[in-house]
């Protein structure tokens, strides 16, 4: 554990000039080369996410117990890396220390609950929501408004508490739920959205025809949905 002192505070505290620079290699480079207290925030937001995680699938296998299916079909985790958390706090222009990553970005760790059907995704995030140790900071429906892109998923921003052998620190968590079919939509998006060298008119046509399908595909969840309900009925 060496240099904790210097870097606890700081991702890089001597290093101002570097960020005016915009020499972000360096700095990653100096990060790397005193890791520590870095992992440990890392660490940190991967057992936050493991937390999480293991609520759901408890949720999961509880609301089967009443119900004919799974209400979730998989649950997806990821915590950003050291190089993507710096890169965003220099493009917000926030300093690039381990407490500004801590307090200003609320999807270092993500976790991503795709479920079956739409009223399974309100119904397991109403069950999180309501846990002791979950607190919701913001929630965001693009189900009810979707993004103009077509985009729907509910986000859910909450803190809760991981025990470290320091005590206890509450972490934000940035949770999308979504249906298959928006998990779908999305990954495909995704594609045309960080496609490098696109030409500007296919890229907007595509969007448009994305758009389309986002709409189509959200009323074949609904019909969907019906269907489950009138077998449940019968
Ligand atoms: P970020 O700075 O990207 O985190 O945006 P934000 O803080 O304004 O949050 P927002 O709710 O808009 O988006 C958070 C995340 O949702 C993104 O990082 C994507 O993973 C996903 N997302 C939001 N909009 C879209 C979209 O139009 N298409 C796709 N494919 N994903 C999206
Ligand atoms: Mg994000």
């Amino acid at each position: 554990m060496t240099g904790n002192n210097q870097i606890n505070s700081s991702l890089s505290a001597p290093n101002k000039s570097m960020q005016a620079n915009g020499n972000i290699n360096q700095m990653l480079e100096q990060l790397h080369a005193d890791f520590d207290p870095v992992y440990s925030m890392l660490m940190n937001y991967q057992c936050a996410v493991m937390e999480v995680e293991t609520k759901f699938n408890v949720l999961n296998n509880r609301l089967s117990l009443q119900d004919e299916h799974n209400p979730i079909e998989s649950i997806k985790t990821r915590v950003k890396s050291l190089d993507s958390i710096v890169r965003k706090l220099d493009k917000l222009g926030l300093p690039i220390t381990i407490e500004s990553a801590e307090e200003n970005l609320q999807d270092i760790a993500g976790v991503r609950v795709v479920c079956s059907f739409v009223d399974d995704i309100y119904r397991i995030a109403e069950c999180f929501l309501a846990q002791e140790d979950v607190t919701l900071v913001k929630r965001k429906d693009y189900i009810q408004n979707p993004k103009p892109s077509g985009y729907r998923s509910l986000h859910l921003i909450i803190k809760t508490p991981v025990y470290t052998e320091n005590g206890k620190k509450d972490m934000f968590v940035e949770i999308q739920m979504r249906t298959i079919a928006m998990d779908f939509w999305a990954s495909l998006e995704h594609k045309l959205r960080y496609k490098k060298n696109i030409n500007p008119q296919t890229a907007e046509e595509l969007a448009k025809e994305l758009e389309a399908c986002a709409e189509e595909s959200a009323k074949l969840d609904e019909k969907m949905l019906r269907i489950r309900e009138r077998i449940a009925r019968d």
